[in-house]
């Protein structure tokens, strides 16, 4: 049984997970709309992610008896400048997420929840993965620079972080 005030932001934390999934989803459609289908396909995929992250915490919730109780989602942002805004947004709020999930494994270690300190250290290894991966394509789009030719070749490259 886990403490209600860690109930209650483990709550907060799904609709965290579920709001980033939302924001993705419309930056992958901005990118397809302006010709950006290699980032377009990879935010697709990366919502899918954050789905994930949702429903990972969940199933913790489900495990430890404790009730979901959703909350409305902010309604994201829709409307980007270029590609390089849309990633550097992208890694804005992997910082935010960052801080949210710390805050969490803070406050389950001084409550000695120590089930929930182990369960979220897998969440603290996903957000260091996304950093590096969201800063790895903002910087390189800084790099590339804002020709059509520039954007055509970063966008293949993001592409092909996809595998696909
Ligand atoms: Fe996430
Ligand atoms: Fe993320």
């Amino acid at each position: 049984m886990l403490l209600d005030e860690i109930v209650k932001k483990l709550n907060d934390q799904v609709v965290k997970e579920m709001y980033a999934s939302n924001l993705y989803l419309n930056m992958s459609s901005w990118c397809y709309i302006n010709g950006y289908d290699g980032a377009g396909m990879f935010l697709f995929e990366h919502a899918k992610e954050e789905s994930s992250h949702a429903t990972k915490l969940i199933t913790y919730l489900n495990e430890t008896d404790s009730l979901l109780v959703l909350k409305a989602i902010d309604k994201p942002e829709s409307n980007f400048n270029s590609l390089l805004d849309v990633f550097e947004k992208t890694y804005e709020h992997e910082l935010k997420v960052t801080k949210s999930i710390n805050e969490l494994v803070d406050l389950a270690f001084s409550l000695k929840d120590y089930s929930t300190f182990n369960f979220l250290q897998w969440y603290v290894s996903e957000q260091h993965e996304e950093e590096t991966l969201f800063r790895g394509i903002k910087d390189k789009i800084s790099l590339a620079g804002s020709s059509d030719t520039s954007l055509y070749l970063i966008d293949e490259y993001i592409k092909g972080l996809t595998g696909k």
